[in-house]
């Protein structure tokens, strides 16, 4: 027997975080190319957040612009209700936004910084999922990614630390909740080698990035619209049986 997926997202709407740059730009583009609704939450990149939304458009779909800076409670609800309130509906939510906020060993790292690091990667994600959680268990087909850090796996190099603890804990959390949202909601995790994005230009040196490629098999490092593919994927009704799953998009540089 023969089956061809559809990977259509016609009707579906999806919030996607950290939209007007980099991985969740690409993310949101490619959802609203196979037909959803994207809800563009941006903190700081106005007009990059604005050229998404143009983009979106351009393609044929509709979104809307939500700034909130997603550590703040009332903010990151607001995020998802505006969603809600414009598209009536919530299908996806891609946690994507995220930063190692600023380079530290574990040993010098202030604590102030510490918990910035965790409320940026982590408790920002939870926040804006527990608001959603009611919206997309009601279409029963509600699908969750966290986009994770490949220092989880390597443990956090070069100041990383913070940032590759509070990744890791966002891991722990797609599994917890791969379980208990089961069946209504899928929830998987995308794991980004090294992707050439704003992200690299503040935390990585130009040489830095010319090892990278030196040192992945595939010889170059990634785009967004890569781990944007993967994450259509475990929205699709392709990934129907896949819940708790990690995806790794890194050229190989790590390998399970
Ligand atoms: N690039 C890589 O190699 C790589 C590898 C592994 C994982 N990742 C992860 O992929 C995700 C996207 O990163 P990127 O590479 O695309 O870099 P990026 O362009 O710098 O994106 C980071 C996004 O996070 C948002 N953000 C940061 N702090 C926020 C806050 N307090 N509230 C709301 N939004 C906030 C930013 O929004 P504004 O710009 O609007 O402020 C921005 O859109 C991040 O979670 C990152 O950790 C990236």
């Amino acid at each position: 027997m023969t089956q061809r997926f559809d990977f259509s997202l016609n009707g579906r709407v999806a919030l996607i975080t950290g939209a007007g740059t980099g991985i969740g730009r690409a993310i949101a583009i490619c959802l609203a190319g196979y037909g959803a609704k994207i809800g563009v939450h941006y903190k700081s990149s106005k007009s990059e957040a604005e050229k998404t939304l143009e983009e979106i458009k351009k393609i044929g779909s509709d979104g809307i612009l939500i700034q909130a800076d997603l550590i703040e409670e009332k903010q990151a609800n607001t995020t998802v209700d505006n969603v809600v309130s414009t598209f009536g509906r919530l299908d996806i939510l891609v946690n994507n936004a995220g930063s190692p906020v600023q380079r530290s060993k574990i040993e010098d790292c202030p604590l102030k910084l510490w918990k910035t690091v965790f409320d940026v990667n982590m408790t920002s994600a939870f926040m804006v999922t527990k608001r959603a959680i009611p919206h997309l268990r009601k279409t029963k087909n509600g699908a969750i990614v966290n986009i994770i850090s490949l220092s989880v796996q390597t443990g956090g190099a070069n100041g990383a630390g913070p940032y590759a603890a509070a990744k890791g804990a966002l891991l722990v959390f797609t599994r917890t909740l791969a379980r208990e949202l089961a069946p209504e909601i899928r929830v998987n995790a995308v794991i980004p080698g090294v992707i050439e994005t704003h992200h690299h230009e503040i935390f990585s040196t130009p040489e830095r990035m010319e090892q990278y490629k030196k040192e992945t098999p595939l010889g170059r490092n990634g785009r967004p619209e890569e781990v944007a593919g993967a994450v259509l994927y475990l929205v699709s009704d392709a990934a129907s049986f896949t819940t708790g799953a990690v995806i790794d998009i890194n050229g190989g540089r790590f390998l399970r």
